[in-house]
């Protein structure tokens, strides 16, 4: 376990020799302790990338890519170590972690083929003589700025495309969970990632962020993480007029049509609302459900959800661990009086579950329906493992509600209709929409929101966008 930040390829603790704790959240016992870094090392991390850069971006797109595979291929052949270590820092179950760390890895192994594709273009001039070149370089350094539930992931989805455009970077992991990100700069270290290319330093967060956005030397910041941070990184930013991309809140609307298909609806929705215990952006938080599938529906989603078992992320069978701190089972456990103060009506769960030996963290999965616009569960994000009904009488009646939010990253619907298929597509105002599917998430794809889930995509191509610059030469023959 790396217990040191790591800057310009040395393994460093704060210079104050301050530290702060790493707890399991499942047990509440310190795992270990990090560095307590702040804007002094933060600079210092911008120092060695800006540094690194022009070596870094004169290599050639395969030579990096090389690079940047080899660091998701030894993250897959540490696959079980790297999963423990999340359980244990996370909470997650390990099936879960195993997941995420392949995961993480896809988006490397993504990434390294896609910066050999960053073409250019020759545009015919409109004057005799001339042509015009289009070239795409690389941003410069790139910020990153990650959050608790998606320890590893979320750091592979921005550091695999900003390398392979050429951007070192500077990386500050959220303070619940930085083993995963340490472990993984060892990984980057081991390959053979040239010093400097990639930083990752733990510790206040304001002081850190508030450094790279006072700085011009970085040219662009990837944030993960809540709303409310995102408008503070935004605010700062202007200064710089740093190039941004947010990926904020979420709060999902799941539509499930009565020509659904149930057995595919209820599983999607039991794997949407749940993975992570719900403590995904993308979770399903809105059941928005029509009134002739409605009953069958919630019954059949109530025996699946009364069929998951919650424990230490490290137990058999497990699929719902605790959550990340206390805060976190306030916020559901608000949610839930909340909804029942408003007439909302417990199907499954609806209380803490306690388990000798281990933290007072865990909730039961929990189905409620009735659910109202009125309740806080319909507008803010629950980040826990509740899920709320409500009834639509027809499709602008189902759409209008799954609108009904200042939320827009993701949205599903289940209908065995083609041509309501396409009109519930692109009519839900959402970055991602899983159309019969309740697991989007791929490399591949662009993913990202609208509205104040922020703007940006990563993953695919569009990704190359976020850290490349177009530059165009007038060329004269
Ligand atoms: C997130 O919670 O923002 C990430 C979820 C995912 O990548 O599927």
């Amino acid at each position: 376990m790396r217990t040191e930040c790591l800057i310009n390829g040395e393994w460093v603790g704060a210079d104050s020799g301050k530290t702060f704790e790493v707890t399991n959240p499942a047990t509440g016992r310190v795992l270990t302790s990090v560095p307590r870094m702040g804007g002094a090392e933060a600079r210092r991390a911008v120092d060695a990338a800006f540094a690194a850069w022009p070596a870094w971006r004169s290599r050639t797109a395969a030579d990096r890519g090389k690079l940047v595979g080899e660091l998701g291929r030894a993250m897959m052949r540490d696959q079980d170590r790297l999963a423990g270590l999340m359980t244990a820092e996370q909470g997650k179950p390990l099936g879960e972690s195993k997941g995420e760390i392949a995961y993480a890895a896809s988006f490397l192994e993504w990434a390294s083929e896609e910066g050999k594709r960053l073409y250019g273009e020759i545009i015919p001039a409109s004057a005799a003589g001339k042509r015009i070149l289009v070239l795409r370089q690389s941003v410069g350094v790139a910020a990153i700025i990650t959050p608790w539930n998606f320890p590893a992931a979320m750091i592979t989805r921005k550091l695999g495309p900003a390398l392979a455009c050429g951007c070192p970077v500077v990386i500050k992991p959220a303070e619940d969970t930085p083993l995963s990100a340490l472990a993984i700069a060892e990984l980057a270290e081991e390959v053979g990632i040239p010093a400097g290319v990639v930083n990752v330093i733990t510790g206040e967060a304001k002081a850190i962020g508030g450094a790279w956005l006072d700085d011009d030397r970085v040219r662009k910041l990837s944030f993960t993480g809540s709303t409310e941070v995102g408008r503070v990184l935004m605010k700062g930013a202007s200064e710089h007029l740093l190039r941004l991309s947010l990926e904020l809140g979420g709060h999902a609307p799941f539509l499930v049509f009565d020509d659904a298909d149930l057995d595919k609806a209820v599983a999607a929705a039991t794997a949407c609302k749940f993975r992570n215990a719900g403590q995904t952006c993308i979770c399903a938080n809105r059941f928005i459900v029509q009134e002739g599938i409605h009953d069958a529906f919630v019954e059949r989603f109530a025996e699946a959800i009364n069929d998951l078992k919650v424990g230490e992320g490290t137990g058999d069978g497990v699929s719902i661990g605790p959550l990340i701190n206390d805060a976190a089972v306030e916020k559901v456990e608000s949610h839930v009086r909340d909804a029942i103060g408003k007439g909302g009506t417990v199907r499954a769960g609806g209380e803490r579950v306690r388990i000798d030996g281990l933290a007072d963290r865990f909730y039961a999965p929990t189905l409620i329906t009735g659910m109202t616009p009125e309740m806080k569960i319909f507008r803010e994000e629950t980040f826990g493992p509740v899920a709320a009904v409500t009834r639509f009488k027809d499709e602008d009646e189902g759409v209008r509600l799954a609108n009904d939010s200042e939320y827009g990253l993701a949205a599903y619907f289940f209908t065995r209709d083609a041509s309501r298929l396409m009109r519930v597509a692109e009519a839900l105002e959402y970055g991602i929409v899983g159309a019969n599917d309740g697991g989007p998430s791929t490399a591949q794809a662009p993913f990202g929101g609208v509205k104040h889930s922020g703007f940006g995509r990563e993953g695919g191509r569009y990704v190359m966008d976020e850290y490349t610059e177009i530059k165009y030469v007038s060329w004269g023959l």
